[in-house]
């Protein structure tokens, strides 16, 4: 029998990427969107979407009866880190409350497998770098911390009632899918990499590098830049390691790059300048964030694919040069 998954956020930038994956290897998927952030289009023709939000508890309850699911994904949140500054209590609710609900659902109805969406945005100021999975959990922001109000669901959840989970920290995602079907598209867009490509194909005036006063070579923040086809397929591998045993790990390369360097490559990458000028801190954004990543290559056999910064680059440029308007282009 085919086994069904189900994908909340599957028509987001990550989530759309591991739809895709599971697409590519004949699964059937459903995706639970809300669309608010997601894309219809990202959604490959013979997956199911459900536009329906996640606060909607009927609505959750209807598409979780309909199973069995061999085991659901869960990527739907608003993700920007200085956006729940301003709103902290959104986040808390829609992203945390919000997905303790669903876990609780989940269980409810007998899923027993779970994949979560993490960030390494719970470490906040990390002790040591690269950051160890057992450094403990000191979000600096709302956005962090309703993700570890999922992840503790997810211990309880396991510790009580026997669900299987893997806890995915992602680092910096960025890049597209290599075959040009799906790429990043957020509005607004804040992130570095599709910012500077943008800078460099005249779509933006500039770039600004928010300070280059911090304690690393250049000045500029350090990254460790994860391309989200690698991603994907750290979720399949976390999905096969699910039959051991639960699993909180981080995904990243296990190496940074700064601003400057991220700027030099998309320079290299497209041939063309990117304009930049130096900018303020922007607050909240700590110097240095690496993963170490040596758990999830040891326990899944994970080795990223695209793990050079000008491969990612490479995928995020040509994404944006055949779609100048995203999933509207
Ligand atoms: N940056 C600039 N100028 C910009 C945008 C970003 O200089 O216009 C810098 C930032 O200061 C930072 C780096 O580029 O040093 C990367 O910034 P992003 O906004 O692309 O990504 P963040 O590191 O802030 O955050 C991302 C995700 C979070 C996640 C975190 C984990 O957006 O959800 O990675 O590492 F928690």
């Amino acid at each position: 029998m085919q086994r069904r998954f189900l994908v909340t956020g599957g028509a987001g930038y990550v989530g759309s990427h591991l739809v895709a994956a599971l697409a590519a290897r004949g699964e059937h998927v459903v995706v639970l969107d809300n669309l608010r952030l997601g894309h219809r289009a990202a959604v490959p023709d013979g997956v199911d979407l459900v536009e329906a939000d996640l606060a909607d508890a009927p609505a959750v309850d209807a598409v979780l009866a309909d199973g069995p699911w061999q085991a659901v994904f869960h990527f739907a949140a608003r993700s920007l880190v200085g956006e729940s500054m301003a709103r902290p209590f959104e986040y808390l609710t829609e992203n945390g409350s919000v997905g303790i609900r669903l876990v609780e659902a989940c269980v409810r109805h007998g899923v027993a497998r779970f994949v979560l969406s993490s960030t390494a945005n719970v470490y906040g100021n990390p002790p040591v770098v690269p950051i160890p999975e057992d450094a403990p959990t000191a979000t600096t922001s709302p956005y962090g911390e309703s993700k570890l109000m999922i992840e503790r669901a997810l211990f309880w959840a396991a510790r009580i009632h026997g669900l299987r989970y893997a806890c995915l920290r992602y680092f910096n995602a960025a890049g597209a899918d290599p075959a040009g079907r799906l790429g990043e598209d957020h509005t607004p867009e804040t992130h570095l990499v599709p910012l500077a490509i943008d800078a460099a194909l005249g779509r933006r005036p500039e770039l600004v590098i928010f300070g280059d006063d911090y304690p690393t070579p250049d000045g500029t923040c350090i990254r460790d830049y994860v391309h989200v086809t690698d991603l994907a397929e750290a979720h399949l591998l976390a999905l096969e390691r699910l039959e051991r045993g639960s699993i909180t790990c981080n995904l990243g390369n296990g190496s940074g790059h700064s601003v400057r360097e991220v700027i030099r490559t998309v320079e290299a990458v497209g041939g063309r300048p990117v304009p930049a000028r130096l900018g303020a801190r922007r607050p909240g954004d700590p110097a240095v964030l690496v993963a170490a990543s040596d758990l999830i290559r040891r326990e899944t056999g994970w080795t990223p694919r695209f793990a050079a910064l000008t491969e990612i680059v490479r995928t995020a440029y040509a994404w944006r040069e055949a779609h100048p308007d995203g999933y509207a282009s």
